[in-house]
């Protein structure tokens, strides 16, 4: 079956406080776009979601997109371009990929038609803002990251449906549970977390270091 890779990259990057869109940030050279997609292994089509007006890094094999205003819009966008019978959804600001884990993702996809990496909950979970409200069970609970993996005709009905209902949801594993179809998880790896605040670069950068160290 061939599949499509789908990267949402059009995303402000506010809380990053780059002064620039967080997938175009460099870190070690490159950016977290390039460092996502030349960490990714090989599919059969990328398609890229870019902020209005940025300018695509050069030497990908990608076709880029203008985004939307949500990321579920920018998913929207790619996956009504997307050709392969599978699509996997994967956020441009987890750079550090992990082969493995897309491995397991494709695999599971394959089997069940949508599945996701998800990884358990280190930390207590509290409800509240200001004040420690009520505990939650985190042994109940998951993190869920990407590269997330669906038959494309089932996203493409799980993002139809959100919309036609005015449904939105950070990201795509929800708008398919939503529609009644289980998503199978598979084990996630904590070194592809999102980077979202200005010490995650440092994080990333630590980690590109030490497998380059590891490898010389
Ligand atoms: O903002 P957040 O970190 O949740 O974004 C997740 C991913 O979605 C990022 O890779 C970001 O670039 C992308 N995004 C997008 N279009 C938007 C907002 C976010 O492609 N309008």
């Amino acid at each position: 079956m061939r599949v499509s890779l789908l990267v949402p990259a059009a995303g402000r990057g506010e809380r990053l406080g780059a002064g620039r869109p967080k997938a175009l940030v460099p870190v070690r050279g490159r950016t977290l776009l390039e460092w996502a997609l030349s960490r990714f292994p090989p599919v059969d089509e990328v398609l890229v979601a870019l902020p209005p007006g940025a300018e695509p890094p050069p030497g990908l094999e990608a076709r880029y997109l203008e985004g939307g205003a949500t990321r579920q819009e920018s998913v929207y966008r790619l996956l009504k371009e997307a050709s392969g019978e599978l699509v996997l959804v994967h956020d441009a600001a987890r750079a550090f990929v992990v082969a493995e884990v897309v491995h397991r993702v494709l695999e599971a996809t394959r089997t069940t038609g949508a599945a996701a990496p998800a990884i358990p909950v280190p930390d207590t979970l509290v409800e509240g803002a200001t004040t420690y409200g009520r505990a939650l069970d985190r042994e109940r609970l998951r993190l869920v990251q990407t590269p997330q993996g669906f038959a494309r005709s089932l996203l493409r009905k799980a993002h139809e449906a959100a919309l036609r209902e005015g449904r939105t949801a950070t990201d795509d594993a929800q708008l398919v549970r939503a529609l009644g179809h289980p998503v199978k998880f598979v084990p996630g790896d904590r070194r592809m977390f999102k980077v979202t605040y200005p010490e995650d670069l440092e994080l990333l950068s630590a980690l590109l270091q030490a497998e380059a160290d590891e490898l010389a």
